[in-house]
């Protein structure tokens, strides 16, 4: 199973394509953690895309297609994959499709997470981050069991650079102009789905997992 998570930046996500990828046992492909994980280890991508993040702008698209292009293709994406974050913009929708095609291949959904921009701004100010493991949580609707500690790893819990108010603004225009078009793309490849991302996170994924059945 082959599957897009669409949505703001804070709509869920991250969140819902983790418990995606740990029930049909598929690996959770986020482009975000990716150049996160460059950015920490001092990469030269990582270098490259912090400018980018920072400023709450996209990364450009010749350097995070061919990165994706080769990570689906490695062995542990054979019986498919959860893409978060990418694509956002209508040229990596196309570099997608094509690549796909090559190989006799589609994607089979694409989940847009919907939530308005009004609750976007308190849920991204209220995330915490673990930049270890890459595990989220929200100081109110998901707190570690200690505050400030990951549950997963026992690292310490950040708010993320591009997480801060004015950032998050920036991170939504951009959103609305480059990667809401492609809603419309998959609406008219017949794959869209839609689910209400202001629910409960629980009722969330109970949506995608009936969409999915
Ligand atoms: P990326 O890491 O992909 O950020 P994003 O798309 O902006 O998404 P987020 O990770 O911020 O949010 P999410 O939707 O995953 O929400 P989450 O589950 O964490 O990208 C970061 C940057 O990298 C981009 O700005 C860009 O610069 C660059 N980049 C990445 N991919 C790129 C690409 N393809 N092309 C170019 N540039 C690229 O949830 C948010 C919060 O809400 C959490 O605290 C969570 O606990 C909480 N929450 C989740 N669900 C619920 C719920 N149902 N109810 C209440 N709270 C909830």
């Amino acid at each position: 199973m082959k599957i897009i998570m669409l949505g703001a930046p804070g709509a869920g996500k991250g969140t819902q394509a983790k418990q995606i990828a740990a029930k049909y046992d598929i690996p959770h492909i986020s482009t975000g953690d990716i150049f996160r994980a460059n950015i920490k280890n001092g990469t030269e991508l990582g270098k490259k895309a912090k400018e980018y993040m920072d400023q709450g702008l996209l990364v450009p698209d010749e350097l995070t297609c061919d990165l994706v292009m080769d990570r689906i293709q490695e062995d542990d994406c054979a019986k498919g994959f959860v893409l978060d974050g990418f694509p956002r913009t209508i040229p990596q929708a196309e570099a997608l499709t094509a690549a796909l095609e090559k190989i006799g291949q589609k994607m089979d959904f694409a989940i847009d997470v919907d939530v308005p921009d009004e609750n976007i701004v308190n849920r991204m100010s209220g995330r915490r981050a673990c930049l270890e493991c890459g595990a989220t949580y929200h100081i109110v609707a998901i707190p570690p069991k200690q505050e400030g500690v990951c549950d997963n790893c026992g690292s310490k819990l950040v708010l993320r650079d591009d997480d801060k108010p004015e950032t998050v603004q920036k991170r939504l225009d951009v959103y609305h102009e480059q990667t809401q078009p492609l809603i419309d793309y998959y609406n008219k490849a017949g794959i869209l789905k839609s689910v209400d991302g202001t629910q409960p996170m629980e009722k969330v994924f109970e949506d995608i997992t009936n969409i999915l059945a």
